[in-house]
């Protein structure tokens, strides 16, 4: 049975497809199977991982073929598999930007991840993790956080970093119908930290008061190294999980650690 992540949080470049990919990246380095689910449009997380329009289907195809209950391919056929990241994944593109109307249309618009993600093809997966749009109130997110059995939240050590996980954590709880989410919440990752700002530390301090051990111990450092990995341009984009030396790697390999209930 795979355990379903989403990577979420209604702010824009907080590190979402970064923690993501590194996340994944981190799992996968530990042994676990792992399928990335790219549920942006911007399709970010599907260039970082090589990909290239292959006129294979892409994610909006496989939302559309449930909601129509028109088969017209099989769910492998939906997946990619990065050679250099050594990881699996379902490609997003522009169409994804229709894909509203769709899910709209579906008697049950809340479910359509569910009923895919929860079919038997995916459960040879350990891990399923989806990198959600910069939203929280549409019915793509929804339906990601519906099918979720937990929720990852980055937040960016910055001014105003609380902004959003109140109503993330109001929307998640509506949408489990819970009095206790905790169980449902991966954590928050603190990202971009800068340990020598007095901002920074302020946010890693102020998190932890509020949310305790939901705060994932180890920062995310602020460096380029990060960026230069998400530069799509570059031919050294992609994960730093297994870059030897890589601060931004080891921080995300001990949330992948912690993730995994191994010791880190
Ligand atoms: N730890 C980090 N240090 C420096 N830059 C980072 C770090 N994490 C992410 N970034 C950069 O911040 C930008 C936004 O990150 P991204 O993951 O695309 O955010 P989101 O998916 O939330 O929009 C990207 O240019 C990325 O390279
Ligand atoms: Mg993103």
């Amino acid at each position: 049975m795979s355990q379903i992540i989403s990577v979420a949080i209604e702010k824009g470049g907080v590190g979402k497809t970064t923690t993501a990919l590194n996340i994944g990246a981190g799992l996968q380095t530990l042994g676990r199977k792992v399928l990335l689910v790219d549920l942006d449009q911007q399709g970010h997380l599907s260039r970082w991982l090589g990909w290239h329009e292959d006129r294979q289907p892409a994610i909006s195809e496989l939302i559309y073929q449930e909601v129509s209950k028109i088969k017209t391919a099989e769910y492998k056929q939906f997946i990619r598999h990065s050679e250099r990241e050594q990881l699996d994944y379902i490609p997003s593109n522009k169409m994804l930007g229709g894909i509203y109307a769709v899910l709209g249309a579906d008697g049950e618009s809340n479910t359509v991840l569910c009923r895919i993600f929860h079919h038997d093809f995916f459960k040879s997966y350990d891990y399923i993790i989806f990198d959600c749009p910069t939203a929280v109130d549409n019915l793509l997110v929804s339906n990601a956080l519906q099918c979720s059995d937990k929720l990852l939240i980055p937040v960016q050590a910055e001014k105003f970093a609380y902004d959003g996980i109140p109503l993330m954590l109001q929307r998640y709880t509506a949408i489990k119908r819970t009095n206790n989410i905790v169980p449902y919440l991966s954590g928050m990752l603190i990202t971009m930290y800068n340990a020598r700002t007095i901002m920074s530390n302020e946010v890693l301090d102020a998190l932890k008061k509020s949310y305790g051990q939901l705060v994932f111990p180890k920062p995310v450092p602020m460096l380029q190294e990060a960026r230069n990995s998400t530069d799509d341009e570059s031919s050294i984009c992609g994960s730093l999980v297994r870059r030897k030396n890589s601060r931004v790697g080891q921080a995300y390999l001990a949330a992948a650690k912690r993730i995994a209930g191994e010791a880190v």
